[in-house]
């Protein structure tokens, strides 16, 4: 067993940051809503408890409060923020609004450098706050420890009961040291050890599928993007030829990208996989269809019907694997002013219906994206498929503006095949969320030679981001962008023109469709 660190969500934006932060220090940590009983949380042993931050106030009405126990279950807390106010407000202080709400960069001074929170920091420290309301009188018990330009409690403990509480943010990349004042916690604090690895975490999850899985058979829909791959290369460590892939092509996958699947997950591990080549299929219902929305649809609901024949093929399987994250199954705590509340997947082509009568094995959902990555190369799976970019359900479909013809995808997969190679060669395309070609349908009027050219148009879209819901546009060097236009429009018979699309999200979509 893992030891961990539970995180009561109030609601906050940074919630899961809180917990890849506690992650980094190899401590586990699991995230519960904030009412929680006291007594469910006591079952899980924890070896320490945080509060996270949250866009309410603790006085307005329906405030989310926890429960009152959970400062009795004799292990360390640390409330964060609105974490603050709940604690200073239970254990009898006192929070008023604020004059002036501090946001924003702040200097933390620490007045008593004995408080294990702040061990080998130095005195002052650059911190990150976003709050309103103010803690105006300490609870009884509690000193400050820490003060910033507007706060004389930034900071402030109960060391004899292990009660701990900061103003600002400290799991947020704005406050530099943070990560260091979340490892005193969990190691000063709480005192636990640096157990959560990936390669920890192997032996455990294989002996987990094991006890589910029995001898039964699974089946698992391997995309080829990073979370199917890991899956499948998890279940066949531990299930070997139990486990059955379908791997299916729907006719718009990128270049080179079946013979990819094929060799490595094949080949290389020897897994057993079904491929369907569906690709005429897909393209026949494809044909004359420009709305992106009805691209969609149709894209996903063949998939649904390929799939579920290919997995009568496969034999009779009880079980059905899928890559679901951590990201996915956490509770979002629906309150106003939360974005993360929100944030859930908008697009979920290729979910499958729940009439498919199949047991769900899902071992990665204790897990974030980037320990999904770390545990694939863990397993021995290629940087190539490890560290790839994420790829649409719909795949290049929605990048080729209008109808879908093989001769667009044709276009397309050569203007995006030079894109990735030279965003590889370059080191940028491991740097940024997402990097690729899109074709526009219209034709403009070139000269190569001392020919007239009256042919096609590729963007190239490169974006910055955290998780696909807000992206920055990447400013690539020109040189760079100089030899992606050069190679298209030399390479890409039929490309003439290329263009760099400077659009940030929102106002713009990441994908042209
Ligand atoms: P947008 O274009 O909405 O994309 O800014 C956000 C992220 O989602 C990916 N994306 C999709 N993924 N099916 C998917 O599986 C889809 O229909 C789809 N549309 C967009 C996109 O690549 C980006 O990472």
């Amino acid at each position: 067993m893992f030891e961990q660190i539970v995180i009561l969500d109030f609601g906050s934006q940074y919630t899961q940051v809180i917990a890849r932060r506690v992650r980094e220090c190899n401590v586990y940590s699991v995230i519960l809503r904030y009412d929680t009983p006291a007594a469910e949380i006591a079952a899980l042993s924890p070896k320490g408890l945080i509060l996270s931050g949250g866009p309410a106030s603790v006085y307005a009405p329906r405030a989310p409060l926890p429960d009152r126990a959970i400062f009795d279950l004799g292990i360390p807390v640390l409330g964060l923020c609105y974490g603050l106010q709940v604690m200073g407000h239970f254990l009898g202080g006192k929070v008023e609004p604020g004059l002036k709400r501090e946001f924003g960069k702040g200097t933390l001074q620490i007045k008593d450098h004995s408080c294990p929170l702040f061990a080998n920091l130095p005195e002052t420290l650059q911190v990150w706050n976003s709050h309103g309301d103010k803690l105006t009188k300490l609870p009884s018990g509690f000193k400050s420890v820490a003060v910033t330009e507007n706060s004389d409690h930034a900071a402030f403990e109960d060391r004899g009961r292990n009660l701990f509480a900061l103003q600002f943010h400290p799991e947020v990349a704005h406050t530099p040291r943070g990560k260091e004042i979340i490892a005193n916690f969990v190691h000063g604090i709480c005192g636990c050890g640096r157990n959560w690895t990936m390669r920890n975490y192997v032996d455990q999850a294989v002996e987990a599928i094991r006890a589910q899985v029995g001898r039964e058979k699974v089946i698992l829909g391997l995309s080829g993007g990073v979370d199917s791959s890991v899956a499948a290369a998890l279940l066949h460590k531990a299930i070997g030829d139990q486990l059955t892939c379908i791997f299916v092509n729907n006719g718009v996958l990128r270049g080179g990208e079946a013979q990819v699947v094929r060799e490595v997950f094949g080949r290389h591990f020897h897994i057993k996989l079904q491929y369907e080549d569906a690709s005429k299929l897909f393209l026949r219902r494809l044909k004359g269809i420009t709305d992106p929305e009805r691209k969609r649809k149709i894209i996903g609901k063949t998939f649904i019907e390929v799939f579920e024949t290919a997995t009568k093929r496969a034999g009779k399987a009880r079980f059905l694997a899928q890559g679901t994250l951590y990201p996915d199954v956490i509770e979002s705590i629906p309150i106003a002013g939360n974005p993360a509340a929100m944030i859930k997947s908008h697009h979920n082509v290729g979910g499958l219906p729940k009439k498919m009568r199949f047991k769900l094995v899902e071992p990665l959902k204790r897990l974030f994206k980037d320990e999904v990555r770390q545990l694939g190369l863990e397993l021995g799976l290629p940087d190539e498929i490890v560290l790839r970019q994420p790829f649409p359900g719909p795949g290049l479909a929605v990048r080729i503006l209008g109808e879908v013809t093989p001769q667009r995808l044709n276009l397309l997969r050569k203007a995006d095949t030079i894109v990735v190679e030279e965003m590889k060669r370059s080191g940028w395309y491991y740097r940024i969320w997402q990097s690729f070609a899109v074709l526009l349908p219209v034709r403009s009027v070139g000269v190569m030679g001392d020919e007239r050219t009256y042919d096609y148009t590729i963007a190239i879209r490169a974006v910055e981001s955290q998780d696909g819901m807000t992206a920055d546009w990447v400013k690539l060097p020109y040189d760079l962008l100089e030899k992606l236009a050069s190679r298209i429009i030399n390479e890409v018979k039929g490309v003439n023109r290329a263009c760099f699309d400077i659009t940030s999200k929102p106002p713009g979509t990441i994908e042209w469709e």
